[in-house]
């Protein structure tokens, strides 16, 4: 029997877990957090921090030879795989390739030596550098730390927004204190999702996002689930994929997975960043084994505890629409939410989640943690998937205290 270890118990991970001891792998799975959900699920777990490197290393340490890979699924912590994963000895992302995509100039800086198409972007010191940036590149940019994700501490910079405010707050977002500038580009946003196997790069996610709440939430750029099969002709499709599987080759993700947060604008494909990790919000496990039965989750656990796969499982067993939306009830303390029985009978509805219940307080919305549950539809098309998640949000009605 192989053995898995998994960083991270949280509801994204669970998936990684249950997947994995479905394939009659065992689990040994770590996390700080002694009440995360996915603790439940492992064979073994331990509690210890996936962001403490010389717990993880002394840890494994003592595991004598019994592990056989090293994974986590969304949670950005690429470079703590990969290290544990070389102290074991088992297949990982380089170190240094994990390192760059946890730091977004770095890896932004490799990427435009390399000729990847990026915004212009450049790391700030001053409200000064943030003023002359503007000055070069007009109205809107994107301030954003450099270390942190969830679009924790990401804003969307106009005319309105008050720049020390808008410095100050992302910095405090930035586990360095470093921050960089973007130009914000505008266009399609896509998410792209791939896995690298035996030097072949396959993509097997492709979804539009959905950014219609951009002016509501402003400054911060909310995003409101995504779409597939995507709205992009087939040109423009390979043109982003073509920009993405460069990308991630540019860092040198010679193995395993990568994710994209890409933008097609103006007939040219840009790379926003890329993550040395399987997706979350729900894209991995849900919404690509649900619009094309590819199910790279269960390929990434074969490829990490060095089975043998076979490729064919990376190609698309059918097409269907799929959309997922978030509900954005508003803010204060839940008194009640109704009408989510009805949504869990809808025949299109596959999933429906609340990371929030009755007597919670909702806060402002100001990145991805803080969004409070969402629906997954699936449809004969990208339109009859996203009318059905429209549908389900709407009938659930939020009342507060
Ligand atoms: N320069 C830009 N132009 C247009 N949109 C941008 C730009 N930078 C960021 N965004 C949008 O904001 C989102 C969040 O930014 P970014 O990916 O840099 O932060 P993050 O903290 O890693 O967020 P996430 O974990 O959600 O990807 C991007 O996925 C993209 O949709
Ligand atoms: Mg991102």
């Amino acid at each position: 029997m192989k053995t898995l270890l998994i960083l991270g118990a949280g509801k994204e991970q669970v998936p990684a877990i249950t997947r994995a001891k479905s394939k009659g792998i065992y689990t040994v799975v770590l996390d700080m957090n002694p009440q995360a959900e996915g603790l439940k699920y492992a064979d073994e777990y331990h509690i210890i921090s996936t962001r403490d490197k010389k717990s993880l290393i002394d840890f494994v340490k003592n595991c004598d030879g019994k592990i056989d890979g090293v994974i986590t699924i969304a949670s950005d912590i690429p470079h703590m795989v990969s290290k544990v994963a070389e102290e074991i000895g088992v297949k990982h992302i380089p170190i240094e390739a994990a390192c760059l995509t946890v730091d977004k100039l770095k890896m932004k800086e490799v990427l435009k030596k390399a000729g990847i198409n990026v915004p212009p972007f450049r790391k700030i010191n001053s409200l000064n550098d943030l003023k002359k940036f503007i000055n070069e590149y007009a109205y809107p940019v994107v301030i954003k730390p450099v270390d942190n994700s969830g679009a924790r501490g990401v804003l969307r910079l106009t005319e309105a927004v008050d720049l020390t405010w808008a410095l100050n707050e992302s910095k405090s977002n930035s586990r360095s204190g470093d921050v960089m500038v973007e130009k914000f580009l505008e266009g399609n946003q896509i998410s792209t999702e791939g896995i690298m196997y035996e030097d072949e790069f396959y993509i097997t996610g492709f979804a539009d996002r959905n950014y219609e709440m951009l002016e509501k939430f402003s400054p911060n750029i909310i995003e409101n689930g995504g779409d597939s099969p995507t709205l992009l002709s087939q040109d423009a499709k390979k043109l982003v994929n073509s920009e993405f599987e460069k990308a991630v080759r540019a860092l040198d993700i010679n193995w395993g997975p990568g994710k994209g947060d890409m933008i097609y604008s103006n007939g040219r494909a840009y790379v926003v960043e890329i993550a040395a990790r399987l997706s979350g919000g729900n894209f991995c496990y849900d919404h690509v084994p649900l619009g094309t039965g590819v199910d790279i989750v269960d390929a990434y656990i074969d490829m990490a505890v060095g089975n043998s796969i076979n490729t064919d499982c990376f190609k698309p067993k059918f097409q269907r629409g799929v959309a997922q939306r978030y509900f954005f009830p508003g803010i204060g303390k839940i008194k009640s939410i109704s009408g989510l029985d009805k949504v869990k009978n809808m025949k299109n509805i596959v999933k429906v989640d609340f990371f929030i219940k009755e007597g919670d307080l909702i806060e402002k919305q100001s990145n991805h943690t803080t969004r409070v549950g969402y629906v997954i539809a699936v449809g004969k098309d990208k339109n009859e998937a996203v009318k059905f998640a429209e549908e389900a949000v709407k009938s659930v009605e939020f009342t507060f205290e």
